[in-house]
C-alpha cells in the first residue's frame, strides 16, 4: 500500500532582494515527503536546498528573503501563512531541523544537559525530573553510551561527531514528525560520517520520523535514502527512486553528479567533477538552465526552457529536452515555467 504524504510543497517560490529587484533562488518546487520516509535532496552548492528546508521551517529571512508563492502542506494544513506564533508551535516540535556545524548551533558557555533539558521544557510540560530522565533516553536514542557524564560536559570537550549527536537529540526532543537534516555529515570525517548516516537510518526505523536528507554527494543519499530529488539552479531537474537514479540516471546533471561520486562507479582513480559552476539566481533568461555545462545540449537547449515532465509508468520527473525525443508513455506535467 503507498505510504501516506506527511508534507508536500507546491510550487514554492523564494527570492532575495538585490539590489533594486528580487532574484528567485527556489523557482517553482514541488515535491511529497511520505510517512516514514527518508527523502534526499541532492544538488551542488547554490542550487536552492538550503532555502527549501528553510522556508519548510518558517525560517526565511525577510528581508532580503521573500516567498513569493507556494503552499507548504504539513498534515492537511498550508503553512505558507501562518503566524510566528503559528510557527513556534510546529518549528522544532513537529518538523524539526539540524544543520551542518553542531558546534554553531550549541552555545560555548553552557552545558550539554543546559541545552538539552532547555530544548526538552520549551516543547513540553514534563517535571525537572522527568525531564532529565527524557535527557538520558534521548542521549540513549542517539547513541550516547555515558550520557549522564555527556551531560555535564561543555560543547568543546565533544568531538564533532558526538556534537552532531546531540543535536539529533535536541532536534528528537519532541518526537517530530519530520526531521530536515541540511548536509548533516558534510563537516565531519568520512567514518564519522558513516555513523551518523547509520544513526539517522536508525531513528527512522525506531520513530517513523520522515527524514529530508539535504547533501551535495550522491553517495550519502545512496546510503540510506528510498527517493531523490535533484536540485540545480533553484529548480528540480530529475526526481525518483534512488534505485533508479543510480542506475539509469536520465538528467545529464545527475549523470555528471553520480560520476563525480568515486564509489558508486567503481572507479577510484581520479575524482570527476562537472565543469564549470551552478550560475548565479536569476542570470540565465533563455534556454536550459544547465545547458552551459551540459555535454548533450543541442540547438533547442538554448533558446527554450524544459519543463518537467513525469513518467506515467513510475512517476519518474524529469526537465529535458532528450527526454520528450524519446518514445514512451511519458506525459508532460507542467509544474514550472
Ligand atoms: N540570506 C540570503 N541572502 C541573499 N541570497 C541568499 C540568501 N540565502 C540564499 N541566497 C541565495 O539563494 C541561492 C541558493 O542558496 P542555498 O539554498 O543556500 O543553496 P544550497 O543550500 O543548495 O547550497 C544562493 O545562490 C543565494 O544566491
Ligand atoms: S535540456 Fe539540453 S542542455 Fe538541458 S540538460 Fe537536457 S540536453 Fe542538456
Ligand atoms: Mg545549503
Amino acid at each position: 500500500m503507498d505510504k501516506r504524504p506527511i508534507l508536500r510543497l507546491n510550487d514554492l517560490r523564494v527570492s532575495f532582494q538585490s539590489g533594486k529587484k528580487f532574484v528567485p533562488a527556489v523557482d517553482g518546487i514541488s515535491f511529497e515527503l511520505k510517512e516514514g520516509e527518508i527523502l534526499g535532496i541532492v544538488g551542488e552548492s547554490g542550487s536552492g536546498k538550503s532555502v527549501t528546508s528553510l522556508a519548510t521551517m518558517g525560517l526565511i529571512p525577510a528581508p532580503p528573503g521573500k516567498i513569493d508563492n507556494g503552499e507548504i502542506i504539513f498534515e492537511g494544513n498550508d503553512l505558507i501563512n501562518i503566524s510566528e506564533k503559528e510557527w513556534r508551535k510546529i518549528r522544532g516540535n513537529q518538523i524539526s531541523m539540524i544543520f551542518q556545524e553542531p558546534m554553531t548551533s550549541l552555545n560555548p558557555l553552557f552545558t550539554i544537559g543546559n541545552q538539552l533539558m532547555e530544548a526538552i521544557r520549551l516543547h513540553t510540560d514534563l517535571t525537572k525530573s522527568q525531564t532529565k530522565v527524557r535527557s538520558m533516553e534521548l542521549l540513549k536514542l542517539v547513541g550516547i553510551p555515558r550520557a549522564e557524564g555527556i551531560l555535564k560536559e561543555h560543547p568543546h570537550q565533544l568531538s564533532g561527531g558526538m556534537r552532531q549527536r546531540v543535536m539529533i537529540a535536541m532536534a528528537m526532543a519532541c518526537n517530530p514528525k519530520v526531521l530536515i537534516a541540511d548536509e548533516p555529515t558534510t563537516a565531519l570525517d568520512v567514518t564519522i560520517q558513516a555513523q551518523i548516516l547509520e544513526l539517522m537510518k536508525d531513528l527512522n526505523k525506531k520513530t517513523n520520523t520522515s527524514i529530508i536528507l539535504i547533501t551535495h554527494d550522491l553517495g550519502v543519499v545512496a546510503e540510506i535514502c528510498e527517493r531523490v530529488i535533484v536540485m540545480y539552479s533553484g529548480q528540480i531537474v530529475e526526481q525518483g527512486s534512488v534505485h533508479k537514479i543510480l542506475k539509469d540516471p536520465q538528467h545529464p546533471y545527475t549523470k555528471g553528479l553520480l560520476k563525480s561520486v568515486p564509489d558508486l562507479r567503481g572507479k577510484k582513480d581520479r575524482l570527476y567533477s562537472i565543469p564549470g559552476t551552478v550560475p548565479a539566481p536569476g542570470t540565465i533568461q533563455n534556454g536550459c538552465r544547465f545547458a552551459a555545462r551540459c555535454e548533450e545540449a543541442f540547438g533547442q537547449c538554448r533558446t527554450e526552457s524544459p519543463e518537467l515532465y513525469k513518467s506515467e509508468k513510475d512517476g519518474h520527473e524529469v526537465r529535458c529536452f532528450l527526454h520528450t525525443l524519446k518514445e514512451g508513455s511519458d506525459k508532460h506535467v507542467g509544474v514550472t515555467s
